[in-house]
C-alpha cells in the first residue's frame, strides 16, 4: 500500500473527493472497514475539526461523530457558541480500525504510517475547505496536522499556524478522552475552554 496520494483528485469539489475517497485503498484499513468514512460539512464552514479515526457507529453510518463521542462534540460545540452547521467535521483516517472480542468491534489507534498515508484526504478537504482554523480533537489529529513532534499535553489551546496547511490550528481533547476521563466534568470544561477560544477566532 502506497498511502491515499495517488488517489486523490486534483480538484476543490467535495462531493468529488468523498466519491474518489470511498474507492481509496491507500492503506490496508480499507479491509476491514464497512466504508470510507468522509468528511461532513458545508464547503464554505469557518473552522474545520480533525477527530482520530470513524467508531463503530461511524463505520456504519458512514457519517463522522455521529456515535457517542459525536454527542459530547456537539454538546461542547454548542456550550462554546459554536454552530455546528457551520464547521466541517472530519477525521485524520477515514476507516475504522478495530479489534475483533467476540462480536464487539474494539477501537484500536491507528499506526503512524496509516496517519501518514490518509493524511492527503484530510489536506484535500482543508484545501477545499479553506477554513479559519482547524482544530485538532486529540493528538492523532494533532500529530496529522502539526507533525509528530506536537505534544497536546504543552499545547493545548494555542493558535499556532500549521506548516504544510494555509490555515491556523488548534488542538484540544478527543471527545472520547473526555468520556474516559476519572474527572469528566472537569475534562468537558477544559474541553468547552479550547473551544471557546477557537470560537474568538471565528468572530
Ligand atoms: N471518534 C473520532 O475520532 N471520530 C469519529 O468520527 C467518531 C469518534
Ligand atoms: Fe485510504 Fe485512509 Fe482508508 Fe487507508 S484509512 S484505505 S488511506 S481512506
Amino acid at each position: 500500500h502506497r498511502g491515499a496520494r495517488e488517489q486523490v483528485p486534483d480538484t476543490t469539489d467535495l462531493a468529488e473527493l468523498r466519491a474518489a475517497a470511498a474507492a481509496c485503498v491507500g492503506c490496508e484499513l480499507y479491509r476491514d472497514a464497512t466504508q470510507t468514512v468522509f468528511g461532513d460539512g458545508p464547503a464554505d464552514a469557518d473552522a474545520v475539526l480533525v477527530g482520530e479515526q470513524p467508531g463503530d457507529q461511524e463505520d456504519r453510518s458512514g457519517e463522522p461523530f455521529v456515535g457517542p463521542a459525536g454527542r459530547l462534540l456537539d454538546r461542547a460545540l454548542e456550550d462554546a457558541g459554536i454552530e455546528r452547521e457551520r464547521v466541517y467535521v472530519t477525521n485524520a483516517v477515514k476507516h475504522f480500525k478495530y479489534d475483533l472480542r467476540g462480536k464487539r468491534r474494539i477501537h484500536k489507534k491507528p499506526s503512524r504510517s496509516e496517519i501518514l498515508a490518509c493524511r492527503p484526504w484530510l489536506a484535500a478537504e482543508i484545501a477545499a475547505v479553506e477554513p479559519a482554523l482547524v482544530v485538532c480533537l486529540g493528538a492523532t489529529a494533532a500529530q496529522s496536522v502539526l507533525g509528530s513532534d506536537f505534544r497536546l499535553s504543552q499545547h493545548r489551546g494555542e493558535v499556532l499556524e500549521a506548516q504544510d496547511f494555509p490555515a491556523r490550528v488548534t488542538a484540544t481533547w478527543h471527545p472520547s478522552a473526555v468520556l474516559r476521563a476519572p474527572d469528566r466534568d472537569a475534562a468537558y470544561a477544559a474541553l468547552v475552554v479550547d473551544l471557546r477560544v477557537a470560537a474568538a477566532q471565528l468572530r
